[in-house]
């Protein structure tokens, strides 16, 4: 293997410790940021994010006011709840995990979110600010992504980026993050997606290669300009009988063969995950610093 790992789980670490600080600052004026979570149904891999991310808030000294409701759950009560969770004073940031089950409109779940609150980013209000350079809630993958590039060292400045997916909560958002005239980005970005011609020849221009596609392996190692960074968003489960679970988790990218290629790699685990819920974090204590007035 050529590349370096570019280790997500230690960069959060240290975010962690920032964190760690600026909410101990709050408590010294009395105030501690919460986070609501709202998960819907018993999507095993969305059980698992809502509960690291509660783990998380127990270890940085975050209240966490969980809310588990039932897939057949009407959505008029989601919006209730949203509502009540807006005007609760120990409520900082509110997430919705997503996806919502099929009956329930997820825009308008989103939308009902009030943007003081919205440690997600994925609110329209947030959309719109991240893509006219406004200060804001950034989607916390996006923004962990940019934090991962910037504290490895990777100077996006006149770069060629290429993001694999158009997603509302990865691709799109972090096109337009990675595009602003502002440090850590000035990036020339290219998103491509499923109806893109030619992907492995878009691909191969990049100097800088985000997947976000959400298919096990699928961006290989011919596609890769020798010496690019890999950023890999994906967390696939794949079937792996040999494992206690029954399954092994793998990113979009086919690792151990384009590890031979870049010059600087995230694995799969342990590279972007840790990274979004830190930025989670980090939102909820924005929040809270706003409302303390610091
Ligand atoms: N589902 C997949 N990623 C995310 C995320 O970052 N936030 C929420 N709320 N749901 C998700």
């Amino acid at each position: 293997m050529t590349a370096g790992i570019i280790d997500g789980k230690a960069i959060a670490a240290v975010i962690k410790t920032e964190l760690k600080n600026r909410v101990e600052a709050l408590a010294a004026r009395g105030a501690q940021p919460g986070l609501a979570t709202v998960l819907v149904g018993e999507d095993s891999a969305s059980q698992v994010y809502v509960g690291m991310k509660q783990k998380m808030c127990a270890e940085l000294g975050i209240l966490s006011v969980p809310h588990n409701l039932p897939a057949d759950t009407s959505q008029q009560d989601i919006l209730q709840l949203v509502g009540d969770l807006n005007r609760d004073d120990r409520v900082h940031g509110i997430l919705v995990q997503l996806p919502l089950p099929g009956h329930i409109d997820e825009n308008k779940v989103i939308e009902a979110i009030s943007p003081e609150k919205d440690a997600d980013g994925f609110h329209p209000v947030s959309l719109g600010r991240l893509v006219i350079g406004m200060e804001g809630f950034r989607p916390c993958t996006p923004a962990g992504v940019q934090e991962l590039l910037v504290r490895s060292g990777v100077d996006l400045c006149g770069k060629e980026v290429v993001i694999v997916g158009r997603s509302n909560i990865v691709g799109k958002p972090l096109a337009n993050l990675l595009v602003q005239k502002k440090a850590g980005a000035n990036a020339t970005v290219t998103v491509a997606h499923s109806r893109t011609r030619d992907l492995p020849s878009v691909i191969r221009r990049a100097d800088v290669v985000v997947a976000a596609i959400g298919q096990a392996e699928f961006i290989r190692a011919e596609w890769i300009k020798p010496g690019a960074v890999v950023i890999d968003v994906g967390t696939n489960r794949v079937d792996d009988p040999s494992r206690k679970r029954g399954y092994r988790l793998t990113g979009d990218v086919k690792f151990d063969e384009v590890a031979e290629v870049a010059s600087q790699i995230t694995p799969v685990p342990g590279g972007v995950g840790p990274m979004t819920i830190i930025m989670l974090m980090t939102n909820t204590v924005i929040a809270a610093e706003r409302k303390a007035g610091i």
